[in-house]
């Protein structure tokens, strides 16, 4: 089976090339290296010599992205490119319309040419009406709260609309906080520039790039005052596309949306602690006023993904903050 990962030298799709070809599936990746590496692809060949190719391709040359699909015979494309900075997404919207969005529609309407029928795509929790009192459900209101996520809920808007005629089968996995790094400590999260999330900021302070984290907001409606996340292990995330691989493949009509998270909120003061108890490092902090657009708290009700995909995620902010801190520290 041939699986296109689009964005996959990325920080998620990176881990989930690594861990599909162990599981010997064949994989092509396009990723324009907006924020990522060509050497993450050296690393990626180090773990794992079988890896098909790389191509440099940006979504948004429809001209390129048909050539290179009438050369390669693709079975379901795992679309992951995109940018993903909420706060830049505001100063840049046409940035994040055109690459996002646009991007997306040169996607489909090549699959469509190309006569590819299956898609996996990373959306977000960002979709969601913001919602403290508890968790998230895929049935909750939806509202767009940014324009990075305005971009997400209109790709997904285009796959429901164009599902019909294109007669589509997808998975649409909204994330919460993915976070962690791989095992073997050669994969992370390698963000170009100062790093806008918080595991890759504190990454820059194991790193000594950085002298001390700073604590955007304490006055949050949150157990400590920091703002809540559901972080979810890369491990546990990449595991939901291989459950949604093996259900586009073994059923016909599949056409759901499913949160990917642990299910819990954790605060950020949380996961500073978790790296005092588990790694014995103290990182250092400062409070800063709120960052523009941040929610109290975010967390997903995950019954769904564990009904349907039969999985569930198994590592927890210990195996974040021990993986983090082993890739780098270095
Ligand atoms: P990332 O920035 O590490 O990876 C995205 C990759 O897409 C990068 O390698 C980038 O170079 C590439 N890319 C961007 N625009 C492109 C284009 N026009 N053409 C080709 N390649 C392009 O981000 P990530 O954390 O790995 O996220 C992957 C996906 O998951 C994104 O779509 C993101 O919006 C979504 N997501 C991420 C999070 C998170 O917290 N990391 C949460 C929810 C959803
Ligand atoms: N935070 C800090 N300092 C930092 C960075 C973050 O205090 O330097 C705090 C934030 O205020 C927030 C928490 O850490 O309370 C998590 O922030 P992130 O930037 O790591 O993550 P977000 O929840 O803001 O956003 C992420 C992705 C989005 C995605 C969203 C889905 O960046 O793409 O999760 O929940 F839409």
């Amino acid at each position: 089976m041939n699986i296109l990962v689009t964005g996959g030298l990325g920080y998620i799709g990176s881990h989930l090339v690594s861990k599909l070809i162990d599981k010997k599936f064949s994989i092509f990746i396009i990723d324009n290296l907006n924020n990522s590496k060509r050497s993450t692809y050296k690393i990626l060949k180090k773990i794992n010599p079988n890896i098909k190719g790389f191509k440099k391709i940006d979504l948004k040359n429809k001209k390129k992205l048909l050539n290179y699909f009438k050369k390669k015979k693709i079975d379901i494309v795992i679309h992951m490119a995109g940018l993903k900075s909420v706060s830049e997404s505001y100063s840049n919207v046409k940035k994040y319309y055109n690459n996002n969005i646009l991007g997306f529609v040169n996607l489909i309407e090549t699959m469509q040419k190309s006569k590819i029928q299956k898609l996996i795509f990373s959306s977000s929790a960002s979709v969601y009406a913001p919602k403290i009192s508890s968790a998230i459900k895929e049935d909750d209101q939806l509202q767009i709260n940014s324009i990075y996520g305005f971009t997400k809920k209109t790709i997904e808007d285009i796959i429901f609309l164009k599902s019909k005629s294109l007669r589509l089968n997808y998975i649409i996995l909204r994330y919460f906080n993915p976070a962690g790094c791989h095992q073997n400590g050669l994969l992370g999260e390698n963000p170009k520039g100062t790093p806008n999330n918080l595991y890759p900021y504190i990454g820059d302070i194991i790193k000594k790039r950085r002298k001390y984290l700073k604590v955007y907001g304490n006055d949050y409606k949150t157990k400590d005052g920091t703002g809540a996340r559901d972080y979810i292990h890369i491990d546990d995330l990449v595991d939901t596309h291989l459950k949604s691989l093996q259900r586009l493949f073994k059923y016909k009509n599949i056409q759901e949306v499913f949160n990917v998270g642990c299910g819990k909120s954790i605060t950020v003061k949380a996961v500073i602690n978790s790296f005092k108890k588990f790694c014995n490092f103290k990182i250092k902090f400062k409070y800063y006023p709120r960052r523009y657009g941040d929610l109290d708290k975010i967390y997903t009700n995950n019954n769904k993904a564990k009904k349907i995909l039969q999985w569930r995620p198994e590592k927890n902010l210990k195996d974040i903050a021990l993986s983090t801190f082993k890739y780098y520290n270095k």
